[in-house]
């Protein structure tokens, strides 16, 4: 959702924000806008894409070294040129970019107006800049105490920059719920902004994450921190790992088909050091370090959403199977709302490829304040999620900038994988020969889902005959439940083709009623111990005439003699399938989605990180 980029320093500033704005557009957006202090206040926005926002700005005066960017996800207000960010204040002097939602907005544009503020959008965020100079200029403060008291009398979520025309060499910005991301440029004299790290790599590798309910102030090169509550706080600079290459297509049409093709890679980074077959070790350190709690726990509650639920719900049958503790798997936007009973025993693991899903930071903070046990499966590194847990571990999938997830969802089951063999293991619910098997297992993976990828060109081909299709129905068993389910996710995302995902047995339930010949029905029918269930329920739809493309292990002959199309992936143990069966609905969706001439890596009104619940 909307993102944000700043910068102070002695660089020409508008380059480094249309490239960052560039860098953040994978978040998902509907207008950008930027803000320039030179003398003036300059703001030029657009509704669309960047591209438009720069088109724009050519030919008008866009000099100076300090200002900020921000793409806008609509939510107050439609995506229009007005509506776009930054807004000014009453008298123009100051300028802000908001990611977040300002929820009691109204209660404070409806004072401000009593006293003589006009308007010029439907945002939230306009009330926010209104405050802070009406507290500027009534309380007779500083413009940093001035945010600071604005922020003390706002409730909602929010990240933000503040500019003002009478302090040229001053930046502000502050965050709760919405995240900051400072880089500290050489030798401090230059300061980045942003929400995540994307627009900061190409400059420096030095970060500080802000928390919640701090504030940073940057003038004439000296950084303050502080809360809202104004105790200063000395900030920590991490080392950011991330390698501009990871931010580029690298040759791929599109990050989402680079994401899939990296997935031994990404599957081997999320083992890496922490198994070896040989030695029979598997260790994640977070787990180790709660092992008591893992070994106790009388129930394990998922929270997650979109692929990271499905995640979820595989880890759901993983270490009910292996470690023999009942596990409830819950979407984060209903367990926060709907009161559910946490005891203090209890672990719950929110999966999160950005770390900064709004509902999955508020369903964390909900069970946190029951007591639970909070152990995060996160893939951005120093992200909201992460910080918000006990402890965890990270997905090491690396960024993944494409809409649609693809290599986050592989690295997070591996680790749910680790996860549940861990557990199994300190509670003795596994046997040895299990253990080991499943390790070596494990290490072949990668090379696995590298044969999984040669499917490709059939996907490609079924692609062609299928892209007009209006629905789609997936239907897998045990583990291949939730691979349906995201095989048919990946396709709505980003084809806009209808899609449901099923269990394949209770499709008799209701979806085998849409089934004619017109209705393309993808079965995930690995050789596993349900697989003479799912032929039948092939045969289900076979005598409806449904046209069946059937994901098959390698060699089989059964299904092949009955489905209209068989993709092929290398054999492994059930509890590994869905990292291979995934592969090709991944490269049936992407193909489907391009040869529809759909913008595959920012498909229409999706974010990559939904900030807002
Ligand atoms: C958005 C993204 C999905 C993602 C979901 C959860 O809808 O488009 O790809 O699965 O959010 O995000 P998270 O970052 O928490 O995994």
């Amino acid at each position: 959702m909307c993102g944000i980029v700043a910068y102070i320093g002695h660089r020409e500033v508008y380059p480094i924000l249309i490239k960052g704005l560039q860098r953040l557009e994978y978040r998902g957006y509907d207008s950008a806008g930027i803000a320039i202090l030179n003398g003036d206040l300059k703001v030029f926005k657009k509704a669309g894409k960047v591209s438009d926002l720069n088109d724009f700005a050519k030919g008008k005066d866009t000099g100076g070294t300090v200002g900020m960017g921000h793409t806008r996800w609509a939510t107050h207000g439609e995506p229009n040129d007005r509506n776009a960010h930054p807004h000014y204040s009453q008298s123009g002097k100051f300028a802000v970019i908001h990611n977040g939602i300002i929820e009691n907005y109204s209660s404070i544009k409806a004072e401000l107006i009593k006293r003589g503020h006009t308007f010029n959008s439907d945002t939230d965020t306009e009330v926010l800049i209104h405050l802070i100079e009406d507290i500027h200029d009534n309380a007779g403060v500083t413009l940093d105490e001035a945010v600071r008291l604005a922020l003390g009398e706002v409730i909602g979520a929010y990240a933000i920059v503040v500019l003002s025309k009478d302090n040229p060499r001053e930046l502000i910005c502050a965050r709760k719920g919405s995240p900051i991301v400072l880089g500290v440029g050489k030798d401090k004299q230059e300061y980045f902004v942003a929400s995540d790290a994307t627009p900061i790599i190409e400059y420096t590798n030095n970060v500080i994450y802000l928390n919640d309910g701090e504030m940073a102030y940057i003038k004439d090169g000296q950084l303050t921190v502080k809360t809202i509550e104004n105790q200063v706080k000395t900030p920590y600079i991490h080392e950011l790992e991330m390698k501009l290459e990871q931010l580029e297509k690298g040759g791929y049409d599109h990050f989402m088909l680079k994401e899939i093709y990296e997935q031994p890679r990404s599957i081997w980074d999320s083992m890496r050091g922490r198994i070896d077959a040989k030695k029979g070790f598997l260790r994640l350190g977070g787990i180790a370090e709660y092992e008591n709690k893992f070994i106790n726990a009388k129930r394990i509650v998922i929270i997650g959403c979109g692929t990271s639920w499905h995640a979820g719900l595989v880890a759901e049958y993983l270490i009910e199977d292996l470690a023999r503790i009942p596990v409830e798997v819950e979407y984060a936007s209903e367990f926060r709302y709907r009161n559910p009973v946490i005891y203090e025993d209890d672990i719950v693991i929110p999966i999160s490829q950005s770390g900064e899903t709004a509902d999955t930071l508020a369903a964390i903070e909900l069970a946190k304040s029951k007591g639970a046990t909070i152990f995060g499966v996160c893939n951005v590194v120093g992200s909201s999620i992460p910080r918000a847990t006990h402890a965890g571990a990270y997905t090491h999938a690396g960024p993944e900038i494409g809409v649609a997830s693809t290599k986050a969802f592989t690295a997070q089951v591996t680790v749910l994988t680790l996860m549940a063999m861990q557990i199994a293991r300190h509670r003795g619910t596994i046997t040895d020969s299990r253990y080991h098997q499943l390790l070596n297992e494990l290490e072949a993976i990668p090379a696995k889902v590298e044969i999984a990828l040669k499917t490709n060109d059939i996907c490609k081909e079924l692609a062609a005959k299928f892209k007009d299709a209006k629905n789609f129905l997936y239907l897998g068993r045990g583990y291949g439940f939730p691979v349906a389910l995201e095989g048919a996710l990946k396709l709505k995302e980003i084809s806009y083709i209808h899609a449901e995902g099923y269990p394949a047995a209770e499709m008799k339930h209701g979806p085998i009623a849409l089934i004619d010949e017109e209705m393309p029905v993808v079965v995930i029918a690995n050789k596993n111990e349900t697989y003479e269930k799912v032929v039948s329920n092939i045969q289900e739809v076979k005598a409806r005439k449904g046209k069946i493309i059937a994901i098959v292990t390698e060699g089989d002959t059964t299904v092949k003699g009955m489905a209209d199309y068989c993709i092929e992936v290398p054999e492994a143990d059930d509890i590994l399938i869905p990292l291979l069966s995934v592969v090709p609905l991944q490269l049936l969706s992407y193909h489907i989605a391009v040869m529809r001439g759909c913008n595959v890596d920012q498909p229409r009104n999706l974010a990559k990180s939904v900030t807002v619940e």
